[in-house]
């Protein structure tokens, strides 16, 4: 189930997010005091839900770049709580909202560490194509340059079930 994030809730977003190590992220400690005042500023207000599994807040899912063709997201899935499915449900129900309600948007965009090897999986299963890869681009907390890539999905695709493969060998 998907609850759309109200920022008189603030508390409990800053408790989720300080609340777990993200090392996939950029910023793997998050700090309670810089998630409410990202809540004050409006950060989350594009489009951000709670995701619940048996009436707990398992992740959050926020939407942004709405106003473009190829808007992005940031999903994260509190850790008793991986490995169940909750990522897959997230992104194909994210992707149905993105292509049902927005008529402008023409891809959906996403970028994870190349290790990241469930949000790969997600994408894939999500009918996701890797469209990048960034060599030693995404560094984490102690300096060392990880590689990331670059998943989309076309509208098209979408509609009709099929995969349009990236043309790589144009060279
Ligand atoms: C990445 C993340 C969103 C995936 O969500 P999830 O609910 O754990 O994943 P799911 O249960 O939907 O699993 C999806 C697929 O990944 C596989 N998978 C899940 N965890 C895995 C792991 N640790 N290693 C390898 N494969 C894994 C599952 O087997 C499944 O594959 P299948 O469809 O072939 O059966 C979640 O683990 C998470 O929030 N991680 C921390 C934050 C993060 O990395 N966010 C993404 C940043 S871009």
């Amino acid at each position: 189930m998907f609850i759309k994030f109200d920022a008189a809730d603030g508390e409990a977003l800053a408790d989720f997010l300080a609340g777990e190590r993200w090392p996939f992220h950029t910023i793997e400690i998050v700090e309670r005091a810089d998630v409410l005042k990202r809540v004050a500023d409006g950060y989350y207000d594009d489009e951000t839900y709670w995701i619940e599994a048996d009436g707990e807040r398992a992740g959050i899912v926020r939407l942004f770049d709405l106003e473009d063709e190829t808007p992005m997201f940031d999903l994260r899935i509190g850790e008793r709580h991986r490995g169940k499915g909750l990522g897959r449900d997230a992104v194909t129900w994210l992707t149905d909202r993105l292509f049902g309600e927005f008529a402008h948007v023409e891809r959906i965009e996403g970028t994870t560490r190349q290790d990241n090897v469930a949000m790969r999986r997600v994408f894939r299963r999500c009918g996701y194509v890797k469209e990048a890869h960034y060599r030693k681009a995404w560094p984490d907390a102690s300096g060392h340059k990880h590689d990331s890539v670059g998943y989309a999905i076309l509208r098209r695709d979408w509609q009709t079930g099929e995969t349009t493969v990236p043309d790589f060998h144009d060279e």
